[in-house]
């Protein structure tokens, strides 16, 4: 066989990268391309004969761009999403160059030493105890899928059920304590395993969307069966933290097990300065987080940790003849993660943690969160209504109609902002009432990008009040 051209491609490939990175800074956030666009630019009949490989790549990257969202800019502040810090990027191209199959140690030792290194790494920046042990998963939803399913596992094992033999047919109900404002995640993964959304037990959730620690203790006393207890760090809504160790104590008073979803939040664990916010997360059973969040890592990488390494791999382990099963204190991460064949994800979060170091990482949570509170201070001090204490990287805003209707109001905003393409977030619902979300997630947001942000939401607000006046709508 010839040698294959290697080069045209990925050559082809780098200039492209090149111009859309460099493109970054000044591109519209949101997408010019409409459905019909993309469908013509790249549907068609199934493809009769071959095409080389740097004509399909320039081809693809010319059909594509146009609907590419520029969620890796610093100004994309739409849900809760980080870019791609350039170790982390450049890592995760090698990853597909190097194409390991991180399942077992005999697939990829070098892949699985990353991963070992990059959880130890991961512990103890977060300062969980030792040893925690860690899945690289494809994000929070995994995440708490795994965590969850190991749970399962552990409190029906305590009480003499195996899970691994009889499933839960006929098992003692697990009951699942969560707060109301949990992720959706929670609720998928519980329908997922089996468990089904009756089996949680929802506590009431104060003004910020935090669980109520009385509520939660008369739900823990409510019944002595196999308890789950969900906490969560980061609101997605106002990033608001669960108070973690009143939760941790009094959930292990009752024998229950206690999962954290810090999809986002954890990361503030990171930071000397925003860790007394977590204080006592150390003593929770296990936790889900996302290295696409704030670690800026590029999708998809989310990460499963847990304080009882055997019970992890029991519920996710897996056995075959075939296999190359590791024998001498190797790590096989099919033993952590509900994946058999899997992308070697460790090494753009090991490449992302040794680019920034613990001081690196402590700065970009802390710099988020600085600029988020620039974002309230801004806003409010144009008249605009903040929604949530901004304790982390989230900022929920409402826009007032004077005399008119503030959800309409609030919407029209939103979706001219969306078209306006200097920035992008998206809406929620909170307390009844329609707000813009405002994430402050990426590494290279700086002052400029919120003030300009600002400028825009503001020329936004001025246009959507003028049609509304227009209309007879007051705003
Ligand atoms: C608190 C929380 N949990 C879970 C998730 C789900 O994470 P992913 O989309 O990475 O699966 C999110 C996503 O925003 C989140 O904020």
């Amino acid at each position: 066989m010839d040698r294959p051209d290697w080069k045209a491609p990925l050559g082809t490939a780098f200039n492209h990268a090149m111009a859309y990175l460099d493109g970054l800074p000044e591109r519209p956030v949101s997408v010019r391309a409409s459905l019909t666009d993309l469908r013509t630019a790249l549907g068609g009949p199934l493809p009769a004969r071959p095409l080389p490989p740097d004509q399909v790549v320039a081809a693809l990257a010319a059909a594509v761009e146009p609907g590419v969202v520029a969620s890796s800019s610093g100004r994309y502040f739409g849900f809760v999403v980080g870019g791609a810090t350039p170790a982390a990027l450049a890592a995760d191209w090698l990853t597909s160059v190097w194409d390991q199959n991180a399942g077992l140690y005999v697939l990829g030792p070098a892949a699985s030493v990353v991963e070992e290194t990059a959880s130890a790494w991961l512990v103890e920046l977060l300062g969980l105890p030792a040893p925690t042990s860690v899945g690289f998963v494809t994000g929070g939803q995994m995440a708490n899928f795994t965590a969850l399913a190991t749970a399962v596992r552990d409190v029906l094992h305590r009480i003499g059920w195996d899970v691994d033999t009889d499933g839960l047919w006929g098992a003692p109900r697990v009951r699942v304590i969560v707060g109301e404002g949990r992720h959706g995640t929670i609720d998928r993964a519980l329908r997922l395993l089996g468990m089904g959304t009756g089996s949680i037990v929802a506590v009431p959730m104060d003004g910020q969307g935090r669980m109520i620690v009385p509520a939660l203790a008369q739900a823990l006393a409510g019944s002595d069966g196999p308890t789950i207890v969900c906490a969560q760090a980061g609101s997605v809504n106002t990033g608001a933290i669960d108070p973690m160790g009143e939760i941790c104590d009094l959930a292990h008073r009752s024998g229950a097990w206690v999962h954290v979803d810090g999809a986002f939040g954890l990361w503030a664990a990171a930071s000397p300065r925003l860790r007394p916010m977590l204080a006592g997360v150390e003593r929770a059973d296990s936790w889900a987080m996302d290295a696409h969040k704030w670690l800026n890592v590029p999708y998809d990488s989310g990460l499963v940790l847990c304080a009882h390494p055997a019970a992890h791999r029991a519920a996710m382990g897996v056995r075959a003849s075939y296999l190359v099963h590791a024998e001498g204190g190797e790590r096989d991460a099919l033993e952590y993660n509900p994946e058999h064949s899997r992308r070697a994800r460790g090494f753009a979060v090991y490449a992302a943690i040794r680019a920034l170091g613990g001081t690196g990482i402590a700065d970009l949570v802390e710099r988020s969160c600085a600029l988020a509170r620039r974002f309230a201070d801004r806003l409010s001090a144009a008249g605009v209504e903040v929604l949530n204490e901004v304790v982390l990287n989230q900022v929920l805003v409402r826009f007032h109609a004077a005399g008119g209707d503030h959800d309409a109001y609030t919407r029209r905003v939103l979706d001219l902002l969306q078209d306006d393409g200097t920035c992008w977030m998206s809406g929620t619902t909170w307390n009844g009432m329609a707000a813009v979300r405002i994430s402050v997630s990426n590494w290279s947001t700086d002052q400029d990008d919120v003030d300009r942000s600002v400028a825009a939401i503001m020329a936004c607000a001025a246009n959507a009040a003028a049609e509304m006046r227009a209309g007879g709508r007051l705003a």
